[in-house]
C-alpha cells in the first residue's frame, strides 16, 4: 500500500513538493518506535541471491536511490528500510545553495522522463553532518559531493576537499559530481587535468585515514565515446575506485513532451526513459575497456526491471533509480529484485 501512497503523492502534488512530503512522510515514519523495522518487514525483499560483495561491503541488494532525491540525508534509513539496497544523498556542497527559482523540476509523463534545473539546492555540509551523524543502522550510504556555484575555478578542488573530510567519518563510499562547472563537466583534455587536480587532494587525506573510502566519479551521458574512454583511462590510471554512468542528459533528443521554452533554454538536464540506451551503451564501453576490473553503478533511464537487468548485463555492478523510482515507486525495486531472483534461480 505505501508504494500507492508515494506514487498518488507523486502524482498529487509538483514534482519537487512531492518529494518533499514523501521524505517528510518517510522521516516521520522513522520516528514512530519500529516505523523502519515495519516498512521494512512489509516492503523489502530479500534473498540470498540478491546479496553483492563491493568494495568490501555487503550490499543486501544491488539496486539503489540515485543522488539528487535524499539529496539533504533527511530520510535515508527509512528509504533503506523501504528496499533500496544502498541510498545516495547530496549533492552536497560546503555551503547552503538556494539553485535556481522554481519551478525547477517538471515531470514528462509522455515521454516517461523528468526535466530539471536544481542547480544544486542543498542544504549545505553542516546540515548534512547533523543529519548523517544517526546512526545508519546497516544503510549502506554514499555520499554525492559537489563545489558550490559561486566557488572561483581555482577553489574548487578545496571544496571538494572540505565536503569529503568532513564528511568521510559518516559516507560508505563517495561521488564526486563534477557538473557543478561546464568546464569539468565537457572531459576535453583540460577536464581531465582539472578532474586529477580535484582528486589529488581527496586520495592524499584518504592516504592518512585508517578507513578506506571508496571514491567515484559521476559522468555525464553527453561524453562522446572517445571522452569516455579518457575517463576510463583516469580510473585506470588513479586511485578511483570506480564510475557512476550517468547522470542526466542535455540533449533534449526524442523528447516530445517538453514545453518549447524549456527546450530552447540551455539550462536544465532530462532524466529517465530517453537516457535508458546512452547510458546502458557507456556503461558497456567502460566496462570492456576497463575489462570489468572496477566496479560500476549504472543509472539513467532503468524504468522497467528489464532495463535494470539490461543495465547489469551490460556490466554494472550495482544500479540507481531516480525517474523510476518518481514515476513506478517502490515497486520497481520489489519487482526488480523478484526479477533478479527468478534470473538466478533458473540460472542454477
Ligand atoms: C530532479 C533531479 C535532481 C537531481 N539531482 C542530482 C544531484 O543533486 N546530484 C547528482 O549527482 N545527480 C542528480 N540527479 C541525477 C540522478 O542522480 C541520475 O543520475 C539521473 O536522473 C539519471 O537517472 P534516472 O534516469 O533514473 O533519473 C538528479 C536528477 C533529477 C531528476
Amino acid at each position: 500500500m505505501f508504494h500507492k501512497i508515494l506514487r498518488a503523492i507523486n502524482y498529487i502534488f509538483g514534482p519537487e513538493q512531492a518529494q518533499a512530503v514523501v521524505l517528510q512522510v518517510l522521516h516521520s515514519i522513522g520516528y514512530i518506535p519500529a516505523g523502519r523495522w515495519l516498512l521494512h518487514k512489509i516492503y523489502a525483499v530479500e534473498h540470498p541471491s540478491l546479496e553483492r560483495e563491493v568494495f568490501g561491503m555487503r550490499f543486501k541488494n544491488p539496486i539503489g536511490l540515485a543522488a539528487g532525491y535524499d539529496r539533504n540525508a533527511f530520510a535515508f534509513r527509512e528509504l533503506s528500510a523501504l528496499g533500496f539496497g544502498f541510498v545516495e544523498v547530496g549533492t552536497i556542497t560546503p555551503r547552503p545553495q538556494m539553485g535556481n527559482p522554481r519551478p525547477r523540476i517538471f515531470r514528462l509523463d509522455r515521454d516517461s522522463a523528468i526535466f530539471h534545473r536544481t542547480g544544486m539546492a542543498n542544504r549545505g555540509l553542516e546540515r548534512a553532518i547533523d543529519r548523517l551523524r544517526r546512526p545508519h543502522e546497516g544503510t549502506i550510504v554514499g555520499c554525492n559531493i559537489g563545489c558550490n556555484a559561486i566557488t572561483p575555478a581555482e577553489s574548487q578542488a578545496a571544496d571538494y576537499l572540505r565536503v569529503f573530510r568532513n564528511l568521510y567519518q559518516y559516507a560508505d563510499y563517495f561521488t564526486v559530481n563534477i557538473s557543478c562547472n561546464p568546464t569539468l563537466k565537457s572531459h576535453t583534455c583540460g577536464a581531465v587535468e582539472r578532474i586529477n587536480e580535484i582528486l589529488a587532494p581527496m586520495i592524499e587525506f584518504r592516504r592518512g585515514q585508517n578507513q578506506y573510502r571508496p571514491i567515484l566519479l559521476k559522468i555525464s551521458p553527453d561524453l562522446t565515446d572517445s571522452e569516455v574512454d579518457a575517463v576510463t583511462d583516469i580510473m585506470l590510471s588513479s586511485p578511483l575506485d570506480g564510475i557512476v554512468a550517468t547522470d542526466s542528459t542535455a540533449s533534449r533528443e526524442g523528447v516530445t513532451s517538453l514545453p518549447e521554452a524549456l527546450r530552447r533554454s540551455n539550462t536544465g538536464t532530462i532524466s529517465g526513459a530517453p537516457l535508458t540506451q546512452r547510458s546502458i551503451e557507456i556503461v558497456a564501453r567502460i566496462y570492456e575497456r576497463s575489462k570489468g576490473a572496477y566496479p560500476i553503478i549504472g543509472v539513467g533511464g532503468l524504468m522497467t526491471p528489464a532495463d535494470v537487468q539490461a543495465m547489469l548485463n551490460a556490466g554494472a555492478t550495482l544500479v540507481q533509480l531516480y525517474t523510476g523510482f518518481v514515476y513506478e515507486g517502490m515497486k520497481l525495486v520489489r519487482e526488480s529484485c523478484r526479477a533478479l531472483i527468478r534470473e538466478e534461480e533458473n540460472r542454477q
